[in-house]
């Protein structure tokens, strides 16, 4: 069954480091999916946020001789501002320094003590700062790298809180048995054969040797481990645990709320294993699914300052816009599966699609309806050409697949679909040769439904690029003279809503970029950091 409400939330990151396209690329795609579920009027609730306390976080503070706070402020603004000109619409932004997030990580450490969920124990064993993870000595190996990131770990002893994984199994197993809880599947198996199957240890949730995180009322000189710290963000940020917790029983208590986590590859463990113990330990429902998406790369690897690799998303969205960069992001790496940024790709991508495909069905389209027709959008006609019936059903069709893949969070696909159908619009112009039929009196009303068709491609394929080329679409609604409530989703269907609009040719969507001189330009980018 459908569910009426929304949730969607990025990991939030760690402001570490400047927020690098790789961020964008995650923050993107959760835009994308919430634009979507409001464009069809679903009550929506988009959260992204900083992850701010911890070991690592500390120790850089330190290194730019900062305290934590003033240099989290610091980053933290720059986040913010690559969101705000991202075009990201985030209904709030979480920060683990916000009181309200203090307040509801020690409520969690104060029920877990009472539950008897967390022991005090010693720990010993192998810590990796940059991913915050603890580590055991086969984990590590001989060379005492991080499995995860191949980072040197280092070797840590200090008194602390262990989580009893062992209690909450049964909750975990039936939240691994339902079909989407983990998604891709490869992932899930992941998680089963590498962490459930080999017996989960119990966690490490305190650290005692160093103070950047949230005091544990407790326990003197215990801080919470960053990561129990960063789950609770997901239900802080909706006021949960306070005397005003309405958005928390709007949008995660309440079963006709869809909740979904949209992480890294790189996380998963944190999101699909302990997050649902300790929810289960609160008595918390737990999410629907925890979405995993695979790593940007570039071509020598992961992205790292120390390769100079790592492509800011400024001077991108500067020369090509917004739009196209978060069409690039979001139809050129398959959701789910890793992807490679390679300036060739990125430039080619928006030629093919954007200039060459889509840009061209506005240009062809608003300049024959004002050549042919005084600019006044014939009435919908069916069955005139031997074409319409199919450019007629392929509407239909994409728009029943589109919105199918889209709640099914396969993103990729569904603006495949949409390209697909301008696609064969621009084919169709071919095939109808509508400069031709303007010559015969005779072939008026083939001409008439040739234009009025696509118009309705046009129209149809805009309201569908909507959630990802927010700023263009804008430009074609004003070509097609469309009000903003005329141009809503619940007329998509309506084959007459442009008849005898009088259109308005606008600038060049999306110029045509000279492949040569673009992919110098990117490349460029990477080598100067
Ligand atoms: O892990 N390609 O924060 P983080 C795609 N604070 N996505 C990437 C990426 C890349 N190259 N690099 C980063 C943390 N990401 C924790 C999360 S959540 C309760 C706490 C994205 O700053 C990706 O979504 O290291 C990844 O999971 C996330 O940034 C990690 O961000």
């Amino acid at each position: 069954m459908e569910k009426k409400r929304f949730y969607i939330t990025t990991p939030i990151y760690y402001p570490s480091g400047n927020a690098h396209i790789g961020h964008a690329y995650c923050t993107t795609l959760c835009d994308v999916f919430a634009r979507y579920k409001r464009m069809r009027h679903f009550e929506t609730f988009f959260l992204t946020g900083t992850d701010e306390h911890g070991l690592k976080i500390e120790k850089n503070a330190k290194a730019a001789g900062k305290d934590p706070q003033t240099y989290v402020d610091e980053i933290v603004a720059k986040f913010k501002d690559l969101w705000r000109v991202m075009e990201i619409s985030n209904d709030d932004f979480i920060r683990t320094t916000d009181p309200k997030h203090i307040a509801v990580v020690q409520k969690v450490f104060s029920h877990m003590i009472k539950n008897d969920d967390v022991y005090l124990g010693s720990y010993k064993g192998w810590y990796c700062i940059p991913c915050e993870s603890f580590w055991t000595d086969t984990q590590v190996g001989e060379n005492h790298l991080c499995p995860d990131c191949g980072r040197e770990v280092v070797k840590e002893e200090e008194p602390c809180l262990f989580f009893k994984t062992q209690k909450y199994l049964p909750e975990l197993n039936t939240f691994f048995d339902k079909e989407k809880s983990v998604y891709p599947i490869g992932r899930k198996n992941e998680m089963i054969n590498n962490f459930i199957k080999p017996g989960l240890e119990d966690l490490c949730v305190s650290r005692t040797s160093f103070k950047w995180g949230v005091p544990i009322n407790e326990y003197e000189g215990h801080v919470s481990y960053v990561w129990v710290d960063a789950l609770f963000n997901y239900v802080s940020a909706l006021n949960y645990l306070t005397d005003d917790d309405s958005l928390y029983k709007k949008f995660w208590e309440s079963e006709e709320s869809e909740i979904i986590h949209v992480i890294g590859a790189d996380i998963t463990r944190f999101h699909t294993i302990y997050w649902p113990e300790f929810l289960t330990s609160m008595g918390l429902r737990l999410p629907d699914r925890v979405f995993v998406h695979g790593l940007l790369m570039m071509k020598d690897g992961k992205m790292s300052k120390s390769k100079g690799n790592v492509v800011s998303p400024y001077p991108l969205i500067e020369r090509y816009g917004v739009d196209a960069l978060r069409y690039y992001l979001t139809r050129e790496i398959i959701f789910g599966n890793d992807g490679q940024f390679t300036p060739e790709q990125f430039i080619d991508r928006i030629n093919m699609d954007l200039v060459n495909n889509y840009g061209n069905l506005v240009s062809r389209t608003i300049s024959m309806i004002e050549k042919y027709f005084d600019g006044v959008i014939p009435s919908y006609l069916k069955d005139i050409n031997e074409q319409d019936n199919e450019i007629d059903s392929l509407i239909k069709l994409t728009i029943d697949k589109y919105i199918s893949e889209l709640d099914d969070l396969k993103i990729t696909e569904g603006f495949i679909d949409v390209m697909n159908l301008i696609s064969r619009a621009n084919k169709y112009i071919e095939e109808t040769t509508p400069w031709a039929l303007a010559k015969d009196e005779s072939k008026k009303e083939n001409l008439k439904s040739v234009l009025a068709h696509l118009a309705r491609v046009l129209f149809v394929s805009t309201k569908l690029l909507e959630p990802v080329l927010v700023k263009k679409v804008k430009e074609v609604y004003e070509e097609l003279n469309l009000t903003n409530e005329e141009a809503d989703f619940d007329n998509i269907l309506n084959e007459h809503l442009l008849d005898n609009k009088k259109v308005k040719k606008g600038a060049i969507l999306f110029p045509r970029l000279d492949v040569n001189k673009e992919v110098e330009y990117v490349k460029s980018l990477m080598t100067n950091k």
